[in-house]
């Protein structure tokens, strides 16, 4: 789904450019990556998460244009999510990502590999060249908390015992780092107080949860067309998410079907009819509302503006796409 384009019109302009120059940024780079970078960065994606820095950034600055390290943080940003998602279609062997096939589909896991391991050089380099330290220590945080979600969620396949906490935690590794230290990054470029990025960091933290939680409940409830990848590939896969392990506090049987790994014929039917017949769907929209709400308070403060209301906006579209 394409976000209302309402909600991100104060950045419109922004985005266009962003989108542009991350073409060239990644194309003009290497040879291997002219191919991709237009199957990358060409359109389909949802571009959320420049889209925040932006629109926090335009936030925090007022009266005063934002600078061009302010838009370069939003395409380092873009940059190593995508490089994230070329590396997780390899690990995941994921044929379709929004509609297209994946890269690795496309030119081979080597290539893939490169290429994410490119992106991923790339965007250090440019984030040493914004010059400023903080920013550097965030956004390097993020790339090891992307790998270490990633081999927290391989570690805990099939794990039927693993809480809703160590779920959220691995999470917040995944999805929302980057989004709470972009979103911090952004108001450090802008020189706002620690307490004002504080608060962003924790608005990024929460929209980022609740976002993954939503994510994770459309893997349940949309059609592989509208997911533009199969559906239930979560379950199926072994990744335990919030409907799965709410559901599993009323469905005993669940456990057993899990840790054999579905091997029986009619398992995978069976899990997906029991999580369908208990309230694990809806605690997990709670979940996400509760993370969305939460999101919107850390930004009450901030002065009132297009960008900021736009910000609010986003919890509420986050939450939209379950409906
Ligand atoms: C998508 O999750 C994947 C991520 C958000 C992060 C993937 C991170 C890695 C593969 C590690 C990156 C490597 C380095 C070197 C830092 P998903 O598979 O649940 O969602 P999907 O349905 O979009 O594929
Ligand atoms: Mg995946
Ligand atoms: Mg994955």
């Amino acid at each position: 789904m394409t976000p209302a384009t309402s909600l991100f019109s104060p950045v419109e302009a922004d985005l266009l450019l962003l989108a542009d120059n991350l073409k060239q940024l990644v194309g003009n780079g290497h040879p291997i990556l002219c191919a991709a970078a237009e199957h990358l960065f060409g359109a389909g994606g949802k571009r959320i998460r420049p889209a925040i820095v932006l629109l926090i950034s335009r936030a925090t600055m007022l009266r005063q244009d934002i600078t061009p390290r302010h838009r370069r943080l939003a395409e380092i940003t873009e940059m190593i999510h995508t490089a994230s998602l070329v590396h997780d279609d390899v690990v995941d062997e994921s044929e379709m990502r929004r509609n297209v096939p994946t890269v690795h589909s496309l030119f081979g896991n080597r290539i893939a590999i490169l290429a994410g391991d490119f992106l991923f050089a790339q965007s250090s380099w440019y984030l040493a060249n914004l010059d400023n330290l903080e920013v550097v220590k965030l956004l390097s945080q993020v790339i090891m908390d992307l790998a270490t979600g990633e081999i927290q969620q391989g570690l805990s396949r099939f794990d039927s015992s693993i809480t809703i906490e160590t779920y959220l935690n691995k999470s917040y590794y995944k999805t929302a780092s980057l989004i709470a230290n972009s979103a911090k990054a952004a108001g450090v470029l802008s020189e706002v107080s620690q307490e004002v990025t504080e608060h962003l960091y924790h608005y990024g933290r929460h929209i980022g949860l609740a976002f993954q939680i939503v994510d994770d409940i459309l893997d349940f409830t949309s059609s592989a067309d509208t997911l533009g990848k199969p559906a239930s590939s979560d379950l199926k896969s072994g990744n335990l998410t919030a409907p799965v392990l709410f559901a599993l506090e009323e469905q005993p049987y669940l456990e057993v079907l899990i840790e054999r790994e579905f091997a029986q014929e009619g398992d995978l039917d069976q899990a997906l009819s029991l999580i369908e017949d208990s309230q694990g769907l809806q605690r997990a929209r709670e979940l996400a509302a509760h993370h969305a709400h939460s999101a919107v308070e850390h930004i009450a403060d901030l002065p009132p503006s297009d960008c900021r209301q736009a910000l609010i906006k986003m919890a509420d579209y986050v939450l939209s796409r379950l409906y």
